[in-house]
């Protein structure tokens, strides 16, 4: 097969980087044949991710995983044009079993192996065919991605395939970590985010004032450990014990509402710094929060830009958008041999992409 009879073959996805383990098929015009996703229940005891225990959770259930999703497409992997899966940035663990996985199986069948950069997986996520609203061009180049998770917190210049430039990004914790770290001051359950949204459903959000770090200040980097820092001073002031219910969802919701104005601010900024931006991609995991995905579209509603955020089960790690990126890559011949490393560390800006024409 040369490269263009490879990508008329549809694609395998595995992702590993933290604690989803995930594996799906696309076809080449990247309909989801078959994709599935397990959220690695083993670490909520510890109220947190532990390295060693994601390793071994997916190697348990990923090998399962791609028999699945396989057998749900018709498929085996003789049929496919490529094995793509992510190989950094991310916990090395985990990392190192899914890409082996990869490419043993390249290897096996003998095709390409295609080692992504999660980031950049998430970054293409919004060309997945169906997504913008169709002749819209919205998820042509040059668009902004706006990547809030637990991990990471940066708004990135999509302008290609491999061509990707960083705006500005969080100076101390991600987004979703100050969510989990103030869920856990109000006593909830790990992972906070969903928790704490729910929470602060009940609340007002104007009863506490908080800062807003960063806010107006040029540029888009995030800061938010003063924020984290002023909700637990708050916390501190009441006796040992459990919160006064009415007084947790207060708190809760004016952290929410600080960080949405920050969220707001900050991607009106960084709409600034890209003029050409066709769209606005949010993809983490914290952009399932319904405030916060509000906020973000009054931003960019007012500036006329369109917005562009999957569904949730898209925005949170996958492997859909490993397929899909693998697809978008070997499109353009972009393969990598079977001895690619994985990287904890691998900033978008390095990622290769194809000659300028
Ligand atoms: O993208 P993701 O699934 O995994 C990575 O961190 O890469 O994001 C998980 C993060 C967690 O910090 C979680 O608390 C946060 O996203 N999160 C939320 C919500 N749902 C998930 N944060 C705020 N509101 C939510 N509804
Ligand atoms: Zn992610």
């Amino acid at each position: 097969m040369g490269v263009h009879d490879i990508a008329d073959h549809p694609v395998l996805g595995l992702e590993s980087s933290c604690d989803e383990t995930a594996a799906a098929v696309l076809a080449p015009d990247g309909r989801i044949l078959a994709e599935a996703v397990l959220s690695q229940q083993e670490h909520a005891p510890f109220g947190g991710v532990v390295p060693e225990i994601a390793a071994r959770a997916h190697l348990a259930h990923l090998p399962g995983m791609v028999r699945q999703v396989l057998d749900q497409a018709g498929l085996t992997i003789a049929d496919l044009g490529g094995v793509a899966a992510t190989c950094g940035p991310g916990l090395i663990g985990g990392l190192i079993v899914g890409a082996g996985i990869g490419k043993g199986i390249a290897l096996t069948a003998g095709k390409p192996f295609i080692g992504i950069n999660h980031l950049e997986a998430h970054a293409l996520t919004a060309r997945l065919p169906g997504l913008a609203p169709a002749g819209s061009g919205a998820a042509d180049f040059p668009y902004l991605l706006l990547l809030v998770s637990g991990g990471h917190c940066q708004c990135v210049a999509v302008e290609g395939v491999g061509r990707y430039r960083r705006l500005g990004g969080t100076i101390d914790d991600a987004v979703g970590e100050a969510f989990d770290k103030v869920a856990k001051m109000l006593g909830l359950p790990w992972p906070g985010g969903p928790a704490l949204e729910r929470l602060a459903a009940a609340g007002d959000p104007a009863r506490l004032a908080f800062p807003r770090p960063l806010l107006g200040r040029p540029g888009c980097d995030f800061s938010f450990s003063g924020l984290k820092t002023a909700v637990a001073q708050v916390v501190a002031a009441y006796p040992p014990g459990p919160l006064p219910e009415a007084d947790a969802a207060d708190i809760a919701a004016g952290f929410q509402r600080a960080v949405a104005e920050v969220l707001a601010d900050r991607v009106a900024h960084a709409l600034a710094m890209l003029p050409g931006a066709r769209c606005l991609v949010v993809a983490g995991g914290v952009a399932a929060n319904a405030s916060l995905r509000a906020a973000i579209a009054a931003a960019t509603a007012a500036r006329g830009v369109p917005l562009v955020a999957p569904p949730v089960r898209l925005c949170t790690d996958n492997a859909v958008m490993v397929a899909w990126a693998g697809i978008e890559r070997l499109r353009l011949g972009l393969t990598d041999p079977l001895d690619i490393p994985c990287r904890p560390r691998w900033p978008l800006e390095t990622v290769r992409g194809a000659p300028t024409p």
